[in-house]
């Protein structure tokens, strides 16, 4: 269970995905030179509140540990347990969130994630682009059947994201979690798509 916990250190088995392309993005690995927007991105509280495992502030020594963590995850031999994908706009040729698969099970077809993006790069279908994406990757590409997710209440923005992909409200955990930015409990609502029901978008 993963889908708002990033970034957060990943099972050793897991390895950085491989390159995928939409029109306006890259979702590709995170690599040293990403430290910057993973600061700009990650040290800002309206994003980081909506995160499990994100401190705030977010430093320089939280955005190395993560790219040093998924360098040395991809090099893990066998088969991976996830994907962190940096998402890379095109147009400015920088990474501008990270969007990840997370704890798949190869046995029952199934997996978890998340997304984030930086706040000045909300609202332009960005997010549902990259998220887009990654359920493509997961369905066709990994034939799995079935994504988990969820938010914690009142994520109207990552709601209406999923819900556009055929995403249902399955349950609430209530308390779920104790945010890390804030240090505040937080009710987490459940979501999954079934592969039957995916709208592509
Ligand atoms: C969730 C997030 C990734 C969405 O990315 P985005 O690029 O801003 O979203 P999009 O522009 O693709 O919009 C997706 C949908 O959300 C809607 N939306 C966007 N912001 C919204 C808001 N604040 N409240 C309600 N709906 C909103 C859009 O209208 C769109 O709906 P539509 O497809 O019906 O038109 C982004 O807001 C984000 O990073 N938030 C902070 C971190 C976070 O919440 N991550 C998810 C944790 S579960």
């Amino acid at each position: 269970m993963s889908r708002i916990e990033q970034p957060q250190p990943a099972p050793s088995s897991e390895q950085a995905g491989p390159r995928l392309e939409t029109a306006r993005l890259i979702l590709r690995s995170w690599h040293p030179s990403d430290i910057p927007a993973l600061l700009e991105g990650l040290n800002d509280f309206s994003v980081a509140k909506w995160l499990a495992f994100v401190p705030h502030p977010y430093t320089l020594e939280d955005a190395g540990r993560w790219v040093e963590h998924c360098k040395s995850a991809a090099g893990k031999p066998g088969s991976p347990a996830g994907y962190e994908f940096a998402i890379e706009l095109k147009s400015e040729r920088k990474a501008i969130g990270g969007v990840s698969l997370r704890q798949i099970s190869p046995v029952h077809g199934t997996a978890g994630g998340g997304i984030w993006l930086s706040a000045r790069y909300h609202g332009h279908g960005y997010g549902s682009e990259a998220f887009g994406e990654k359920i493509r990757f997961a369905f066709e590409d990994l034939q799995l059947r079935r994504l988990d997710n969820g938010f914690f209440k009142g994520n109207g923005a990552s709601l209406a994201m999923q819900q556009r992909f055929g995403y249902k409200v399955e349950g609430e955990r209530r308390q779920a979690y104790r945010c890390v930015a804030d240090g505040e409990l937080k009710d987490e609502v459940l979501t999954g798509l079934i592969k039957d029901e995916w709208k592509k978008g």
